[in-house]
């Protein structure tokens, strides 16, 4: 069998074995949505570094935890902290986990991040609904041999973000009181923020928001089939837009305060899923 087949076996097999049920949702926690790890019912965490091939998360604010549990009643298994392409993962690293929850039978993802805002309506605290992306910057993830046992050669991306999903999360929201703006996530390969050319670039492009994240998992759920809602933490202006530099330090500040909110929304949007 192709190594990186039985690597995603052997893990999923690991997980399935801590496990006596079959989580319906798979969530990756950007910055910010960390309290929601907290919320789990009858957690079972297991360790990055104790789970085969994943790899140990290097970025400050990240954890390196996946746990399992209930939230509001429905079967979730949370990655707390994700790899990503700037701390040197090839890609088919950083969508490891994804390939690994299609295998455990998972049809549902939320994957969250903090961005940068483009766009007049999204500051610091705002909550973005992903209805698209852009990912010109981004080495596909599906390059080399495709995966048949999971999806096509020439995937569809028309309906990336789940448009039944969306609606729902506006449901949501609307319940809750909480405000949420909709918009295009551009994806970054980082480490380096933009520059303000780079970002007046995106805004031409179609662009409402910036991040380092998201669309290379979502890329490869969507070959697997998955139902994807993507949801950004805006946790600056992006370059150029704001007052002054951006700092890794700020970002984390402002996921922290603004997080509230988006767990709150998080827990609604899984409970009545
Ligand atoms: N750019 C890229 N990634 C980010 C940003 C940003 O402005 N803010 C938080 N993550």
């Amino acid at each position: 069998m192709d190594k990186y087949l039985s690597m995603i076996y052997e893990t999923a097999g690991y997980i399935s074995s801590k496990l006596d049920f079959t989580p319906e949702i798979a969530i990756i926690l950007g910055s910010g949505l960390g309290p929601l790890a907290d919320e789990v019912i009858n957690p079972v965490i297991m360790d990055y570094k104790d789970i085969p091939h994943f790899e140990a998360s290097t970025v400050a604010g990240h954890a390196g935890k996946l746990i399992a549990g209930t939230i509001e009643g429905r079967k979730v298994l949370i990655m707390s902290g994700r790899f990503h392409y700037y701390e040197g993962h090839k890609m088919d690293i950083v969508t490891f986990p994804i390939r690994v929850f299609a295998k455990l039978g998972i049809n549902n993802l939320i994957v969250t991040n903090a961005a940068g805002g483009l766009s007049d309506t999204l500051n610091p605290g705002s909550i973005m609904i992903i209805d698209d992306h852009l990912s010109f910057m981004c080495p596909s993830p599906l390059r080399g041999p495709n995966l048949e046992d999971f999806g096509p050669r020439f995937p569809d991306m028309t309906n990336i973000y789940n448009k039944d999903l969306v609606a729902h999360a506006d449901n949501c929201a609307n319940e809750l009181n909480i405000k949420v703006e909709h918009g295009v996530y551009c994806y970054f390969r980082g480490p380096q923020y933009e520059t303000p050319a780079e970002i007046r670039a995106a805004r031409i492009y179609g662009a409402d928001a910036a991040g380092m994240s998201t669309v290379p998992e979502a890329i490869v759920a969507r070959h697997s089939g998955m139902n994807i809602l993507g949801i950004s933490l805006i946790t600056n202006k992006a370059a150029g837009l704001g007052n002054g530099e951006l700092s890794h330090e700020e970002v984390g500040a402002i996921a922290k305060q603004a997080g509230a909110d988006l767990v709150r929304l998080a827990k609604l949007i899984i409970k009545k899923w």
